[in-house]
């Protein structure tokens, strides 16, 4: 279907409900959180067909140009149900029926990618982002695995070649531009491009996965005229890898970006697992987690601890600074008129190097920290040398914590006496507010408990216990 005008900030679920008629698609919360909008966007990506569930009330009709849009009216085969929709019926996995919708289309994308028999945890994650207030989740867990076990071919997987064909022939390379020099929905194909039209409309808002900006629009009602989505942009979506460093583009999602950041640590894969929901990590980009420049961001804390820096555009001009100077005070960063973010650079871990990640909030899964920590620390005959730490949540922007990373530095492993000076230091580089999702002594306390508990996880005299993802010890003092 081709649109040649749309309101810029209209969508994809008013869209569907409203101009289409495309009801099955249900809005619950309006803000990403419960999932009833889920639909799923099929995307051609290195040659073949990437299946991802994103929320429709937060995705901008524009940011689907060029890809499939698949909505629960179209996964019946001729009157029959897909096998997710049959395993939901026949499992009990629906009542009142106003998550459904939603809750079928994660199962129909993990369908889309599972290879073999998923575990319940599998399922778990697919559905993190879907909410069902009356059935309770065991049926539903069970009519996931069930359906995802069979690994039959459905009429989607059938039609593949001619579907990526049909989305290949749309990709036409070319800039978008809907709307008028005062209200647009554009989205450039390159940097130029992008450049020359930000520079023209410095007062335009960029958006590349919209997870933040969709609730401008549908929370605080923000009359939103000109758009620019960077999500089109060639080479603002490379990766590239050198023996030192990862070069993420500020367009990769934060699905794309799990596996690659998380090969620097398995704590950034546990702390991305958790980041939102699949729908909100398919749409939300590395870029767009910085760039909004949230105290409580997952992604910051981490890559400040890494050491990474973050590469600027302006027109012709590019910059290069620290991640940690681009965050100057709350709702502040070191980022002119005009000027966009282009990518980050992450060093690897060097040699003796050590990372650990703590995410603390009120759930598990789908939501925003009360308290974030990323420890980066070299150990040389158990004693700690360089440390570099940071914290998000504990102050107006994400930051290091220069007085706990001079304490630190000397420490030994071996003698926990000494790690306390560390601990207490926290009281001195933070003084955190409180808020809904805890107080200034909460976030004090748990933040100086982080401290501790990193040491003693490298010191091998943590509990296992005290770990969701896997132990890890550095000197195990107790040998
Ligand atoms: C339900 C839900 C759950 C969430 N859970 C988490 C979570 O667990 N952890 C977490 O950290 N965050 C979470 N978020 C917040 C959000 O998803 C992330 O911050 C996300 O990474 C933002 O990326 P985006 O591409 O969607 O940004 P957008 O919404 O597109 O943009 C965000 C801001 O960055 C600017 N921007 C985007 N790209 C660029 C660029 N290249 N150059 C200049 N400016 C740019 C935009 O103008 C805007 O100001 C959640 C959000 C939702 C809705
Ligand atoms: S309506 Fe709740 S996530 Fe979209
Ligand atoms: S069946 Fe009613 S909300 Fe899930």
């Amino acid at each position: 279907m081709r649109l040649d005008r749309f309101t810029p900030r209209a969508t994809l679920l008013d869209w569907l409900r409203l101009d289409e008629g495309s009801t099955g698609t249900k809005e619950g919360c309006a803000e990403g959180d419960c999932g009833a909008c889920a639909v799923v966007v099929a995307r051609e990506r290195d040659g073949r067909l990437v299946y991802e569930p994103v929320n429709s009330c937060i995705t901008l009709i524009g940011q689907v140009d060029g890809a499939e849009v698949i909505t629960v009216e179209d996964l019946a085969d001729n009157g029959v149900l897909h096998p997710v929709q049959q395993a939901m019926a026949l499992r009990h996995g629906s009542q009142c029926g106003f998550c459904t919708p939603g809750i079928v289309m994660s199962l129909f994308a993990y369908y889309q990618q599972c290879a073999g028999a998923p575990s319940r945890e599998d399922i778990n994650d697919a559905l993190a982002g879907n909410l069902c207030r009356c059935t309770g989740y065991k049926p539903i867990v069970e009519a996931g695995l069930e359906a995802c076990s069979t690994g039959a071919d459905d009429s989607f997987r059938r039609r593949a070649p001619e579907r990526l064909k049909a989305l290949q022939s749309l990709d036409d390379g070319a800039d978008l531009f809907v709307g008028n020099e005062a209200a647009f929905f554009a989205a450039p194909a390159s940097e130029h491009s992008l450049a020359s039209l930000y520079a023209r409309h410095p007062d335009a808002t960029v958006i590349a996965g919209a997870t933040d900006v969709g609730l401008w629009i549908t929370k605080k009602l923000l009359p939103i005229e000109k758009i620019i989505h960077v999500g089109r942009v060639a080479g603002l979506s490379a990766i590239e890898e050198t023996a030192q460093e990862l070069a993420i583009g500020a367009t990769v999602s934060l699905s794309r970006a799990v596996p690659v950041l998380g090969s620097i640590d398995s704590d950034v894969a546990e702390v991305l697992r958790r980041f939102g929901s699949i729908q909100v990590r398919a749409c939300g980009t590395v870029g767009g987690s910085i760039a909004n420049g949230s105290p409580i961001g997952d992604l910051a804390p981490m890559l400040i601890a890494l050491g990474a820096s973050i590469e600027l555009r302006h027109g012709d001009s590019v910059r290069r600074l620290p991640l940690e100077d681009f965050f100057l005070e709350y709702g502040k960063q070191d980022r002119r008129e005009g000027e966009y973010v282009r990518r980050l650079h992450v060093p690897k871990l060097a040699a003796s190097t050590h990372f650990r990640s703590y995410k603390i909030s009120k759930r598990i899964d789908e939501d925003i920290s009360t308290v974030l920590a990323a420890f980066c620390l070299k150990i040389a005959d158990g004693r700690v040398g360089d440390a570099t730490v940071a914290f998000g949540g504990m102050a107006g922007i994400p930051k290091r914590a220069k007085s706990v990373e001079a304490a630190l530095r000397g420490v030994s492993l071996r003698d926990a006496r000494q790690w306390r000076a560390a601990v207490e230091a926290v009281g001195k580089d933070f003084t955190p507010l409180s808020d809904l999702r805890g107080s200034a002594a909460y976030r004090s306390r748990v933040a100086a408990n982080l401290v501790a508990k990193a040491i003693a996880e490298m010191a091998g005299v943590s509990s296992s216990l005290t770990r969701i993802a896997e132990r890890r010890v550095v000197v195990d003092v107790s040998a």
